[in-house]
């Protein structure tokens, strides 16, 4: 460490901006920010520069610079202004000069605001843009709300300091609040919740953790959410399904548990009572947990059933949406589940009833035009789904596409006609985890494909795998 990084007081304070600039506005937005009282100096002013500093900052021309020097805390000059320099040094005011480290008293890092929360990424001055980088990615990582939450955590801090005078039981507090259900709900908007959740365990600490329900999204880590991404990195065991893409689990914590509770369609390799049995029992070890599941938690995914095990045995559960494999897989082929000219409406359907077959699904409905219905876990029961549509009065030439794996480097993309379903689905392999998307819609993206009227010369012989 070549710079000593520390936090300045600047609430209410002086400081020289030296320039006309846009690197001059940015400083001065800058120091608006941290509170402080902000004076321009410029001998030559644009119209932009010249409103914007008119209503942020004190303007004042090179000769009153001596003058407002005199109370400044620390100066910037941001423009090639050697008399400047020479001012500010003499009357020994912090100096940094834009662009300039050899120059420069201190340098201005990259900074990541979050109210009370704050990040400063410094270089020394040797790689500004490395360090925006890195705060872009850390800004990613952080809740927005994290500020509220420091917040928060400012105001009670007396509070839980006259309650908790031991130290250590102090930081565990802060630990268990700081990254439980108090932290949270703050996360998720509801302060008056997580103050709620904070003077609860500074009553009755409890050694309880949570569970969160996350969706993974189809398979491409890039389509989880900042909050999957979040709660994943942060777990401290996962309870997976089989379809977490491993690009998604490789992102979980190395000393964290990862647990495959796998389900293959009719294969369920942990019973659903005993998923929900390890959830809650890691919860009451105080663990956080994630239990991480395929696309969204709450289409065809059984979410609903656990979190309502979880919240019966009193423990605090959340949830997190992911991308449901429908609009991965129509995203990732360019196909519009709606359109104004082909599709009013989408349906999503199972195509596996629980006792196993076809569902017992309203087919008249589903056969009408003008709307696209996405099947999932068809594969199986995709010549039953095609007759049954095409009984119910579904045209057999309808588009349909076939979309297996989607989002994943291994993605399969087959397009056909409904009344050739089965035999597209074949004649690719296609085994699933795969999509079935049956509409207009799905010839948009079909070319020649679904204009064809044969059957076998419509099925394309070739994958479309995607790059
Ligand atoms: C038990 S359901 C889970 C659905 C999941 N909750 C969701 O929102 O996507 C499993 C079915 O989702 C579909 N599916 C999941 N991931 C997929 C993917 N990457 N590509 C195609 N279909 C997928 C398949 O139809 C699979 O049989």
């Amino acid at each position: 460490m070549r710079q000593f990084p520390a936090f300045f007081n600047l609430s209410g304070q002086r400081v020289v901006i030296v320039g006309s600039g846009e690197e001059a506005l940015r400083k001065l937005r800058l120091f608006v920010s941290a509170g402080a009282l902000p004076v321009i100096i410029s001998d030559h002013t644009g119209p932009a520069h010249e409103h914007e500093a008119a209503s942020k900052a004190i303007s004042m021309t090179m000769d009153d610079l001596p003058a407002a020097l005199e109370t400044a805390r620390l100066a910037i000059v941001a423009e090639d202004n050697p008399d400047a320099i020479a001012a500010i040094r003499s009357a020994r005011v912090p100096l940094n000069v834009v662009d300039r480290p050899e120059l420069c008293d201190f340098t201005v890092p990259s900074i990541l605001d979050r109210g009370d929360l704050v990040a400063a990424i410094g270089s020394n001055g040797t790689a500004p843009v490395l360090a925006k980088s890195i705060r872009t990615k850390l800004e990613a990582l952080l809740p927005a709300r994290v500020g509220d939450l420091a917040a928060l955590a400012g105001r009670l801090r007396e509070t839980v300091k006259a309650a908790l005078p031991d130290f250590s039981a102090r930081r565990k507090f802060w630990e268990r609040t700081l990254t439980g259900r108090a932290a949270e709900l703050a996360y998720a908007g509801d302060l008056t919740g997580a103050e709620a959740a904070m003077r609860a365990e500074l009553a009755a600490p409890s050694e309880e953790g949570v569970v969160h329900i996350v969706g993974a999204g189809p398979g491409d880590p890039e389509l989880l959410t900042l909050k999957a991404l979040r709660l994943i990195q942060e777990a401290d065991v996962v309870y997976y399904d089989r379809l977490v893409s491993d690009g998604i689990l490789s992102l979980i914590r190395r000393d964290a548990d990862r647990i495959s509770v796998g389900k293959a369609k009719g294969n369920h390799s942990v019973p659903q009572d005993q998923i929900h049995e390890l959830l809650i029992a890691s919860a009451r070890e105080g663990k956080r947990v994630v239990r991480l599941k395929g696309g969204d938690p709450f289409i065809f995914g059984r979410g609903g059933e656990e979190l309502d095990a979880v919240e019966a045995a009193g423990i605090s559960a959340f949830v997190v949406p992911g991308i449901s494999s429908a609009l991965g897989c129509a995203a990732s082929a360019g196909i519009p589940l709606t359109h104004r000219d082909h599709a009013q409406a989408v349906t999503f359907v199972t195509g596996h009833a629980k006792a196993g077959g076809v569902p017992d699904l309203d087919w008249a409905s589903l056969a009408k035009r003008g709307q696209t219905v996405s099947v999932y876990m068809g594969v199986g029961t995709s010549a039953a789904i095609a007759e049954k549509l095409i009984e119910a009065g579904r045209a057999p030439q309808t588009p349909v596409a076939v979309i297996e794996n989607g989002t994943r480097e291994n993605e399969v993309r087959a397009y056909g006609m409904l009344e050739e379903l089965p035999q597209l689905i074949e004649a690719h392999g296609i085994k699933g985890p795969a999509l079935l998307i049956i509409g207009e819609v799905a010839g948009l993206r079909a070319g020649p494909v679904a204009a064809s009227v044969s059957i076998e010369a419509s099925i394309p012989t070739q994958k479309v795998v995607s790059a």
